[in-house]
């Protein structure tokens, strides 16, 4: 008997998610594979495969050299463990250049995993890639503000919405979006008024991290969370609990028993 009980009960689709705007927080994490996914289920409204899985899941230093045969790879697992969450497959770096090279692997995402939709990143410069995605039935997530793919041409990870011309052109980048035909967009790394002023703009829930209390939903990368994740922690980072720590203990305390010969005793011999 389970002594779990999901706080959600039904699978989660698009409506799902456009009825909570203003009603409810919208929760969201990361997950790369089948096991964490399935801790998700019931848990979350939405589950993210990141291409952030770049660094948290192979150790590599930015986001830029995930490829489509890695997010499908990743994807199918946490369909595979996730079977409530609505489940969104990021388009990395390279993917989605025109609109033709988008759909063609965005087509390949849903045909290969069970993603409910897609995440691009980028403002106005990329709805005429959300239009063509979603006049092809492929759902977009959306997500602006900071944007760790275009770290290069960016000149590296920098905090947006600090003066009010950059809050104006977030909040065209967003009203853009919306009109393109995303079903929700992503805020990073900016200022909360900034957040705030775009969540007020669109009819679409915004999903922040490091964007401060207003938006519709938040999200957080698994590994960040849950304190797996030791080479920096953002501000915007809650641990919610000491992952590292915990598994490192245990290793020690096996280790300690193997070498005593303590274990395995009798309780775990044939
Ligand atoms: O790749 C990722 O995990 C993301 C989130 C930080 C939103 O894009």
């Amino acid at each position: 008997m389970s002594i779990h009980t999901p706080k959600i009960d039904k699978k989660v689709t698009l409506s799902t998610i456009a009825k909570m705007k203003g009603v409810e927080p919208i929760t969201m994490v990361t997950a790369y594979d089948a096991l964490f996914a399935k801790l998700f289920d019931g848990e979350v409204e939405m589950i993210l495969v990141g291409d952030s899985l770049n660094m948290s899941f192979l150790g590599k230093e930015d986001t830029l050299s995930a490829t489509m045969d890695q997010m499908i790879y990743h994807t199918q697992a946490v369909c595979n463990g996730a079977t409530l969450p609505m489940v969104v497959l990021d388009m990395p770096f390279g993917t989605y250049t025109s609109p033709e090279v988008a759909v063609k692997n965005a087509t390949r995402a849903y045909l290969e995993t069970a993603a409910q939709a897609v995440k691009i990143e980028g403002g106005k410069e990329r709805a005429h890639i959300v239009e063509a995605l979603t006049q092809n039935s492929i759902a977009v997530l959306g997500h602006i503000g900071l944007m760790p793919q275009f770290l290069r041409s960016d000149g590296g990870y920098k905090i947006r919405g600090k003066a009010q011309a950059d809050i104006d052109t977030l909040v065209e980048d967003a009203i853009t979006l919306e009109k393109a035909g995303v079903f929700a967009i992503v805020v990073e790394g900016v200022k909360p008024e900034a957040a705030e002023a775009i969540t007020k703009a669109v009819s679409v829930p915004t999903i922040g991290i490091g964007a401060g209390n207003s938006t519709d939903g938040q999200v957080l990368v698994w590994s960040d969370m849950f304190g797996f994740f030791e080479d920096f922690k953002p501000k915007f980072v809650k641990q919610y609990c000491n992952g590292a720590k915990e598994v490192r203990e245990g290793l020690e305390q096996y280790r300690n028993e193997v070498k005593a010969r303590q274990f395995p005793s009798s309780e775990y011999t044939y």
